[in-house]
């Protein structure tokens, strides 16, 4: 940790993340407690919309969340990856196929996350660019939610790669190796353009912004495993 954050030895954090964002941030929060103990650290996670809502309504430091829209008057941070991929049961037909084409996927039903979430908006985005219809088969709010659905048979799924580190490990769910996946996107950090930051929550900006590769290399890691698989 850099010298110039040492001074920090008290004040709180408010911070509100995307739903996605909760598997890393948490980490990152424990090494940040662990350099700062006396700041206190308040997280709510919620989805792009409630973020959006509460950033313009100023009840919080910042946010970590997708790119943030333009017009807004936010200052956003890219600090990390956040790979995009397609998720099926082991043993799905389609599991053992090699760059599957779009028109194959969009045959399948999907089980997606709602309206006003991040996720959700890159998948609408990313079906419009590539002119294919992704069919809902069910509407879920949570990624947990999502995976366990796709896990039991409902569908595949278009998840964060953040939140499968232990469904790959535990063998309960896999990624499908689909022509022009992974979507690429980034996380960024988030405040009102102008925002006065507390130096606690200046501290915790910049540790976001130094650490989160090597706190969490999951997003490294798992792009590296879907390269390998269609390579
Ligand atoms: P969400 O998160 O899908 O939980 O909204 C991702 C994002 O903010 O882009």
């Amino acid at each position: 940790v850099v010298a110039r954050l040492k001074g920090v030895s008290r004040g709180s954090l408010h911070l509100a993340v995307a739903t996605t964002a909760n598997y890393f941030i948490t980490h990152l929060l424990a090494a940040f407690h662990r350099e700062f103990p006396e700041v206190a650290i308040n997280l709510s996670v919620t989805n792009r919309q409630a973020l959006l809502k509460q950033l313009a309504e100023n009840r919080i430091d910042m946010v970590v969340m997708g790119e943030p829209p333009a017009e807004q008057g936010l200052a956003g941070t890219a600090f990390m990856e956040n790979p995009l991929v397609v998720i099926a049961a082991p043993g799905h037909p389609l599991s053992s196929r090699r760059r599957i084409p779009l028109k194959t996927i969009a045959k399948e039903p999907f089980v997606v996350r709602e309206e006003g979430s991040g996720t959700r908006a890159a998948m609408t985005r990313f079906a419009r660019r590539h002119q294919i219809a992704i069919t809902p088969a069910m509407v879920m709010t949570s990624n947990e939610a999502i995976k366990q659905a796709v896990s039991a048979g409902l569908g595949l799924g278009l998840v964060s790669a953040h939140t499968l580190e232990l469904d790959l490990y535990a063998e309960r769910l896999q990624i499908l190796d689909v022509a022009h996946f992974p979507i690429t996107r980034e996380w960024y950090v988030v405040n009102r353009e102008g925002k006065r930051l507390s130096p606690a929550a200046q501290a915790f900006k910049q540790f976001l912004i130094d650490n989160a590769d090597t706190v969490w290399p999951t997003a490294t890691k798992a792009a590296g495993a879907i390269t390998g698989a269609s390579g």
